[in-house]
């Protein structure tokens, strides 16, 4: 018999804590809070253990049955056996608690979490691995593991995918290109992308070389067969930890793909990053212009831009835009996005956030940071400080090192707090997006 833990609450990560008798934290995957498990102790840290639960004793009602064979095999999904409702309910504490823990900040300013409007079906963007068993498979990563489970189905993808997760294996299979594993082969990944907006899919297979001599011939029986592939493209990467990066090829349409929101246009490139639930894009691009209270006469600085994604609407609102990205194609894209509009006021700079930073010599009265997970970094924060802008919106996609970095932003003294906006931008997943709004004190 292992032990009786008692679960408290979610971590951001997917994983619950509980208390072992005599107080330790234990750490369980599988268990939700308000529910009774026996774990068992997989390994022991000086302040927590890690256990594996064993038996659910109790259960919580909101637990409903996963519609997905994969799950808790396949590492995409962690809450697919919990009701939606209670996965908003979960990440809307998560982020409470970070701030408070990390930043002292009282639960009264985090806002209601934006659901998404399709639980299901809502990922734009997502970046399938193939795998050598005895045939060419198409599937995502293991949980806790780089091996591939073979995934003909999934719950998050548009319906679009599945089709072609069907079809590619067998023509690959059908021109014999080798899988690349173990360091040898060619083809590593099919990345797939889908406009809801067009209802089409590009279709990026990516290698690992410039040799793949059969792209062209896959393409064409791919575009004749699946009638809203709009656009192929071929990726060259060498890289074995970044999946979708490098040089590329188009090998049938245009070469992107096409968004349309309230009335911005944008076209995405192959390898730029774009946010990957339409609905909740829409509604973090309106939350973040509207809650920064704009007047017109603003200058803005929009750090992290990628391809324009919020630089467009605050351009339209503002006196200008200056848009920072270190993503060539991203950079390239937010130009082109920006004359798709008829937008003058925005200038797209190529260039690191910090080194951008350190040279620039202009104030702006509003700063938009978007950083990667890893937040901001010490020199980025205090020379935003520096800059005294009036107001800061910060979008985030780790509620953890939010608050570290809204800690150092408030400590300062010169900044207070509006409101922090969770956005479920990934259902049946630990992750959580917001939209925090920071204002000069007077
Ligand atoms: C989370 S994405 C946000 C992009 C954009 N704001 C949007 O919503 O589509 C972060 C972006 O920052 C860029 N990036 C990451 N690190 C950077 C750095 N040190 N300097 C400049 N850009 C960076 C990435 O290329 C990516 O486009």
């Amino acid at each position: 018999m292992g032990e009786l833990v008692y679960i408290e609450k979610l971590a951001f990560g997917g994983q619950s804590i509980g208390k072992l008798p005599g107080g330790k934290v234990v750490f369980v995957s599988g268990a939700y809070p308000g529910e009774l498990v026996e774990v068992n102790i997989i390994s022991e840290k000086k302040d927590f253990n890690i256990g594996k639960v064993e038996k659910i004793i109790e259960k919580i009602p909101e637990r409903r049955i996963p519609k997905c064979p994969y799950y808790r095999v396949c590492g995409g999904c962690d809450f697919l056996d919990l009701k939606y409702e209670k996965q908003l309910q979960f990440k809307e504490e998560i982020v409470k608690d970070q701030l408070f823990r990390i930043a002292k900040v009282p639960e009264e300013f985090v806002g209601k979490i934006q659901e998404s409007k399709n639980e299901y079906e809502y990922r734009l963007k997502m970046e399938f691995a193939f795998d050598f068993q005895k045939k060419t498979i198409l599937g995502l990563k293991k949980r806790n593991s780089n091996k591939i489970v073979e995934i003909k189905n999934c719950l998050l993808a548009p319906k679009q995918f599945n089709k072609i997760l069907e079809f590619v294996p067998e023509i690959v299979d059908m021109y014999k290109v080798p899988i690349y594993k173990n360091k040898n082969g060619i083809l590593k990944h099919l990345v797939l992308r889908y406009s809801p907006t067009e209802n089409s899919v590009m279709s990026i297979f990516v290698t690992k070389t410039e040799k793949f001599l059969e792209a062209k011939n896959i393409a064409n029986v791919l575009f004749k067969k699946i009638p809203f592939i709009t656009s192929i493209v071929h990726v060259m990467n060498s890289s074995d930890k970044i999946v979708l990066r490098g040089p590329y090829k188009v090998l049938k349409g245009e070469g992107v793909i096409n968004y349309e929101f309230d009335w911005e246009k944008f076209q995405v490139p192959p390898t730029a990053f774009f946010q990957n639930n339409y609905f909740i894009t829409g509604k973090m691009i309106e939350f973040l212009t509207k809650s920064l209270n704009l007047e017109g006469n603003e200058t803005v600085l929009d750090l992290y831009s990628g391809l324009g994604t919020f630089s467009i609407r605050l351009a339209a609102l503002t006196k200008y835009v200056v848009a920072i990205e270190g993503n060539h194609v991203s950079v390239k894209a937010g130009k082109a996005n920006a004359n798709i509009n008829n937008i003058r006021n925005i200038k797209f700079i190529e260039s690191d956030v910090e080194e951008f930073l350190i040279s620039n010599e202009e104030s702006f009265d509003v700063v938009i940071v978007d950083p990667p997970r890893s937040g901001l970094s010490k020199e980025v924060i205090s020379k935003i400080i520096e800059m005294r802008p009036r107001k800061i919106g910060y979008i985030s996609c780790n509620p953890s090192t939010l608050a570290r970095d809204l800690k150092t932003f408030l400590d300062s003294g010169i900044y207070e707090l509006e409101i922090v906006k969770p956005f479920d931008m990934f259902p049946q997943t630990y992750h959580i997006e917001s939209i925090t709004i920071l204002k000069q004190k007077r």
